[in-house]
């Protein structure tokens, strides 16, 4: 007798979708990327003691899809402290590489460590004499075995195609690394860095909090249309947008763009209508220029949910609804917001009954250029 029985079904436990499961599974995960690397008001990278990175002067991301937004926000949190850094896109810095010296550290954020673009880029990087570090989820990864040095995410293994849990221990990851980096370049900590540091312990408990009471699914119904939705944030809001309007399209098939939301003015407003969803993602820090997108938006007639820490009344106000997230650091708020972005797409894409785990045309690891 044949039994039909898949055992990757088995390991879904409860979950219709591994996609599910490892959004729910984003607290262990970043109990797991965070353990013994918070050191009070400090870090604790045994791989990257104090003075590590002494030597190195600007810092150059390379990355593809999610890890692409990931490296932004840490280019964000690098620039926000005085460290020179600019994030690329694996397969244009690999045609057409940025100047680097031996002072340059080029950092490939790649869960798999094996998609084919970013260790190009990282190759050029290294044949040309700059310092290379993988920023990865797999030990013994091409990534991690080729670069100088290696930092990993310890998310555990994420089998849905759209990556989740490794987003958001890719940007806690990228937050303890930017401490390191900006003390040992710029002889100082990061702005804030206690109270930062202090609201990174607590995120796996704020993201608990999202996954076991958000009203995303029954918001997400609202994006089931064959027009555009358009996600939009300032900030470290805006990789967010765009991470946000990649999942959604990913693994829903509807058409979405992320913008940084002052862009808004500057030409998609001539698409949006009352047919077309306006996500906009607040940090509750400088939310006066985002309430006025949000406010130009509904002069259009588009539906806007607004996600934004509780405290972020002044968004709920013009919103047409309003997803809270727990009020934190608002350098780590859109790591919050982002899970409700995730939930929505999730949500959206079941209700069409989409192959949520594999999309069509996708695959989780890409190993050719
Ligand atoms: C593929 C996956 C994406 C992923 C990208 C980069 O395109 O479908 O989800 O973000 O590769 O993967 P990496 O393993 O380098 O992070």
């Amino acid at each position: 007798d044949t039994v039909d029985w898949d055992p990757e079904d088995a390991e879904k436990g409860s979950y219709d979708h591994y996609m599910l499961k490892e959004i729910h599974e984003q607290p262990v995960a970043l109990r797991q990327t965070l353990h013994g690397r918070i050191d009070g008001d400090d870090v604790a990278l045994e791989e990257f003691p104090p003075g590590s990175f002494d030597d190195v002067d600007r810092v150059q991301f390379v990355a593809c899809g999610t890890s692409y937004h990931a490296a932004l926000y840490g280019e964000w949190l690098l620039s926000k402290d005085g460290v020179d850094a600019t994030t690329y896109i694996a397969s244009e810095y690999a045609a057409s590489p940025a100047p680097v010296d031996e002072d340059t550290l080029v950092v490939g954020v790649t869960q798999s460590g094996e998609t084919a673009d970013t260790l190009e880029a990282l190759e050029s990087a290294r044949e040309r004499g700059a310092r290379t570090l993988a920023l990865t989820n797999v030990i013994g990864s091409t990534a991690a075995r080729t670069c100088d040095d290696a930092l990993f995410i310890r998310a555990g293994p994420e089998i849905g195609v759209a990556a989740t849990k490794t987003f958001s221990s890719q940007v806690a990851t990228l937050v303890l690394l930017a401490e390191r980096l900006v003390r040992d370049i710029t002889g100082s900590p990061t702005s804030d860095h206690a109270d930062r540091l202090d609201a990174l312990a607590s995120l796996p408990e704020h993201v608990e909090s999202i996954t076991t009471d958000s009203r995303a699914a029954d918001i997400s119904q609202r994006c089931l249309g064959d027009n555009g939705h358009f996600f939009i944030g300032r900030g470290n809001a805006f990789p967010v947008a765009l991470e946000g309007a990649l999942k959604f399209k990913e693994i829903t098939y509807g058409h979405a763009e992320g913008f940084a939301a002052g862009e808004l003015k500057h030409g998609p407003l001539a698409l949006v209508t009352p047919e077309t969803p306006v996500i906009a993602i607040g940090t509750g820090h400088d939310e006066a220029r985002l309430k006025s997108n949000v406010t130009e938006s509904r002069t259009r007639g588009a539906p806007v949910i607004a996600i934004a820490p509780r405290t972020a009344s002044d968004l709920a106000d013009v919103a047409e609804e309003f997803l809270p997230v727990p009020a934190t650091h608002p350098d780590l708020v859109a790591i919050l917001a982002n899970v409700q972005l995730q939930l929505i797409a999730y949500h959206a894409a079941n209700a069409m009954e989409r192959s949520i785990d594999k999309p069509r045309n996708l695959a989780k690891s890409v190993t050719v250029e």
